[in-house]
């Protein structure tokens, strides 16, 4: 095969079987076998659209839908002609199903006063009036169907209620991270055309203030001086009570809600209307729109959640995802794929080791947490700081434990399981992507049998498999590209703005029988037991604590700076966060290399892209290695970067070879 296949070093060969639902507390598995799963897993790949027909019945819908599926490679609509909206069968249905008065999120602030912290608890009476008056506030504000609305927050109750009246009125949201910097908001803004911003003033982060309203401020001027600015209105919730300067575009969260009416009836959407659009790092250029629509997203979302977490309404589980709703993980395993499960979903505001490391323990012990849903980085950082800090408290209540964001290792797995989940818990090791919207390779917790390191099995409905770069499946064992061989129904539906991207980036590696299928960009292999194992992205994006990164955006922002004439990022193996950043910098003449200079980079990355994008390794080279067509070598770098003395690659594109030697004796 053409593309580079990836050599599989893992080998694990422990099986940890299910164990009783009473093992873990759990009143029962929703899939209590391997052979069910097996069973629901055929059926759903051999009639797809009588399966899913089912399980969307399961959901409100204003009109039904004329036809499951229309497929025409690589557009797929879904329950096609059907209205729905995702906000009323989060919110509404329950209310009107007579459960107002039950929990719908539960959220912990991040400052701790007196041994107590903040913690507020909206029912979904609560939300459904929330929701509703911040739908009218944006309406009133000349927000309709089909606007882009961007979201900037900290972890606060009204994220939740900002995407939830986004989706209520039919206006997709674009969310982006707290953590990212003033360009990245800029970037986004624009690309979108969005008119509307909802934003802090800060945002608690490790007991400082991360000064949100100010880096929105400050991209609106960005985005003035680059002659393009559309952002008509601000809306900021006060939070932290930092001091803001406040402009002709602001406008007070709070005193617009104290105004509004809670009564907004949802709008009803075709079910193929765009529900969000969320920014992801591509390999090359600027951050991909990734658009996901309302009815597919919404079934799969909320079908997967079910399943792999065994949510089970009445039943006393509180259901905790550590992500952020900035990334995708918060969306689809936060908000739209738990709130229909009618099982309580816990947001916590702020740092996991704040004020101390047993935190994120003591928040399972507070609200008696279920299912414990964190990153293979998370976890990493747990192990390190000690395993005193779990034991510290009582983890008693945990059913299920997830993990999700980059492969893990199986010593992290075994911790987890052990430290965690009381050596008993299943862990459900989740492989998805933005572009996939939901889980599409996972354990079932009562069915499946684990081994470290394996994601194991299928979702219902993915058809995913190993493929070479014709398209033909691999042994068992063999490492090749991750395809997914037909549509399911959370799949994106397209970068923004962009088909040729769509295109290029999923649809052009692989054609079986002349049809484009779904390629992941990631190397993996299937054991002889029908196990994937994750090996990595075969593309360039670093994948950072679990959260890729384009080597694009952090090369461009290391050139932007005076002293750089050129520069390539690689990942690194990182103790911590999987993978580090690791930059080759060469300078603009007459620029004196050194620590303070290396210092200096560094700062300007994190606050051009954010703290996640500083680079772990900074390296001063003359020049970097090149092919002739231009490209930069990547994958030498990361050799070289990695610390393998001995380049054994192919080289014999390579433009200058003195440039490798010259590289490798050039260490931190
Ligand atoms: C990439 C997607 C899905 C939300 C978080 C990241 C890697 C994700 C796993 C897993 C091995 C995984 C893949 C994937 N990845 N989960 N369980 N095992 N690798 O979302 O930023 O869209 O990144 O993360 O490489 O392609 P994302």
């Amino acid at each position: 095969m053409s593309q580079p296949s990836i050599e599989s070093t893992l080998h694990e060969d422990r099986v940890f079987q299910p164990p009783a639902p009473s093992d873990v507390g759990a009143s029962d598995w929703l899939v209590g076998s391997l052979a069910e799963y097996e069973t629901m897993h055929k059926r759903s790949i051999e009639d797809p659209e009588g399966f899913f027909a089912e399980v969307a019945a399961g959901f409100h819908w204003y009109k039904a839908w004329d036809s499951v599926l229309e497929w025409d490679a690589p557009d797929a609509k879904w329950f096609v002609g059907g209205q729905t909206n995702a906000c009323y069968n989060c919110v509404d249905r329950q209310v009107d199903d007579g459960f107002g008065d039950r929990p719908a999120i539960i959220w912990e602030g991040e400052p701790i006063e007196n041994g107590v912290p903040e913690t507020r608890t909206l029912t979904y009476a609560d939300l459904q009036a929330e929701v509703g008056k911040f739908a009218n506030v944006l309406k009133s504000h000349g927000v309709t169907k089909g606007d882009v609305v961007t979201i900037y927050m900290g972890m606060v109750p009204e994220l939740a209620v900002a995407m939830l009246a986004c989706a209520r009125i039919g206006a997709p949201h674009s969310v982006i991270f707290g953590g990212f910097s003033s360009q990245a908001i800029a970037d986004r803004v624009c690309d979108a055309k969005s008119k509307v911003i909802v934003t802090c003033d800060g945002a608690w982060r490790r007991g400082k203030v991360v000064p949100l309203k100010e880096n929105v401020d400050n991209a609106i001027k960005m985005m003035g001086d680059q002659g393009e600015q559309p952002v008509e209105h601000v809306f900021c919730v006060g939070r932290c009570h930092n001091d803001i300067a406040w402009g002709a575009l602001d406008r007070c969260y709070n005193e617009e809600m104290s105004k509004a009416s809670p009564e907004y009836a949802c709008e009803p959407m075709d079910s193929e209307d765009m529900l969000f659009l969320l920014y992801t790092s591509g390999s090359t250029g600027k951050p991909k729109g990734i658009v996901h629509t309302t009815g597919g997203y919404m079934v799969h979302t909320a079908m997967t959640a079910r399943y792999t977490f065994n949510l089970i309404p009445d039943s006393g589980q509180v259901y905790w995802c550590t992500a952020d709703c900035g990334w995708i993980t918060g969306h689809s395993y936060i908000i739209y794929g738990i709130l229909p499960n009618r099982v309580p979903t816990l947001m916590y505001e702020g740092g996991p080791d704040y004020p101390t490391a047993a935190r994120f323990w003591q928040i399972v012990e507070r609200h008696r947490v279920t299912q414990f849903y964190t990153a293979p980085t998370a976890i990493r950082a747990f192990m390190k700081w000690g395993d005193e800090h779990p034991a510290s408290a009582d983890l008693s209540s945990l059913q299920v434990l997830g993990t999700v964001g980059e492969p893990i290792n199986p010593e992290a797995w075994v911790w987890y399981r052990e430290h965690i989940g009381r050596g008993v818990c299943p862990i459900v090791d989740t492989y998805w992507q933005t572009e996939t919207g939901g889980h599409v390779i996972t354990p079932l917790p009562g069915a499946t049998p684990c081994k470290p390191g394996s994601c194991t099995r299928p979702m219902f409905g993915v058809d995913a498999a190993i493929v070479d770069a014709d398209g033909a499946e691999q042994p068992a064992d063999a490492g090749g590209l991750m395809v997914i061989r037909k549509p399911w129904p959370g799949m994106l539906r397209g970068v923004f703005g962009d088909r040729q991207r769509f295109i290029d980036t999923y649809w052009s590696t692989v054609r079986i029988d002349g049809e484009p299928v779904y390629t992941a960009g990631d190397g993996a292999r299937r054991d002889a037991d029908g196990n994937f194992w994750i090996m990595g992205r075969i593309d360039d994006v670093i994948n950072v604590s679990g959260h890729r990164l384009g080597t694009m955006e952090v090369e461009s922002s290391l050139v932007a700076h005076e002293a750089v004439n050129e520069a390539a990022v690689v990942g690194v193996p990182h103790e911590i966060k999987g993978t580090g950043i690791a930059a080759f910098v060469s300078l603009v003449p007459g620029k004196a290399a050194g620590d303070e200079l290396k210092d200096a980079l560094r700062a300007h990355v994190s606050s051009e892209i954010g703290p996640i994008a500083k680079p772990d390794q900074i390296r001063f080279t003359a020049a970097l290695p090149k092919t002739r067509s231009g490209k930069i070598m990547r994958r030498l770098l990361r050799s070289i970067a990695a610390g393998e003395t001995e380049i054994s690659q192919d080289m014999s594109t390579l433009e200058d070879f003195s440039v490798v030697a010259k590289l490798a004796e050039d260490k931190e």
